[in-house]
């Protein structure tokens, strides 16, 4: 069988990142977390002092950003200009800039082609916003994982009640809530289903239900060859 790519798309809090490194885990193949990517450039231009605003100016950064995405002992490392940024790109503070970066053109098309080149052989289960519609228009499977907006809060909860002590799930539900508002809005490839990918609302699953709903389709997809 000829390695294919799996595109997961979806809002924040919806389990993306668990599920697709779970079922490339199944099916050995690479996880790329393309969110991390747009932090990695988010964390980079804050670290440099730019403007999130000054278009050009991120653009011209991010150009200068050589971002590695690596299989470490405690999963996926995140590398900006040979510096370990794993943790650091999970601030608040990164939280709160990415979306605003997200919306940069040049950011957007920088991204996407390293993405392209990544899946270029295929064996890829990449996740983020636009997979399915514009990075990988042609993914053979194609899953937009959703959930209701207080059952994302929750479950970022749980992650973050460590982290962020003071944080409660509404603050959270209104921070999703804003994001979800700027990703599904912005000019450039938003947050929209692909009219071809398979919707799974995770609202009322268990994390193994999903993968197995996953892997389901990528057997009737290897199957319908
Ligand atoms: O999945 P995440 O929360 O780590 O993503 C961080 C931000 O990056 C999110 O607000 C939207 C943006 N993003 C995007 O615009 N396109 C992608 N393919 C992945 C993430």
């Amino acid at each position: 069988m000829k390695p294919f790519n799996i595109a997961i798309d979806g809002p924040a809090g919806a389990g993306k990142s668990t599920v697709a490194r779970r079922v490339a885990e199944a099916l050995g193949f690479v996880y790329v977390d393309t969110g991390a990517m747009y932090r990695a450039v988010t964390w980079n231009c804050l670290e440099r002092g730019c403007d999130p605003d000054e278009d050009e100016n991120v653009a011209k950064l991010a150009r200068q950003c050589d971002i590695r995405l690596r299989p470490g002992e405690n999963g996926q490392e995140v590398w900006v200009n040979g510096r370990n940024v794993t943790e650091e790109i999970r601030s608040a503070e990164v939280t709160s800039n990415v979306s605003r970066i997200a919306q940069n053109r040049e950011v957007r098309e920088l991204l996407a082609d390293m993405q392209r080149r990544m899946a270029a052989e295929g064996g890829v289960v990449m996740d983020g916003r636009d997979i399915g519609t514009t990075v990988l228009p042609d993914a053979p499977v194609k899953v937009f994982l959703t959930a209701s907006p207080r059952a994302r809060a929750e479950r970022r909860f749980l992650e973050l009640k460590d982290k962020r002590p003071s944080l409660t799930v509404e603050e959270l539900e209104k921070e999703i809530a804003e994001r979800d508002r700027m990703d599904s809005e912005r000019e450039v490839s938003p947050l929209v289903q692909a009219p071809d990918a398979v919707r799974i609302d995770s609202t009322n699953l268990k994390l193994e239900e999903v993968i197995g709903k996953i892997l389901e389709l990528c057997r009737t997809k290897v199957a319908g060859e």
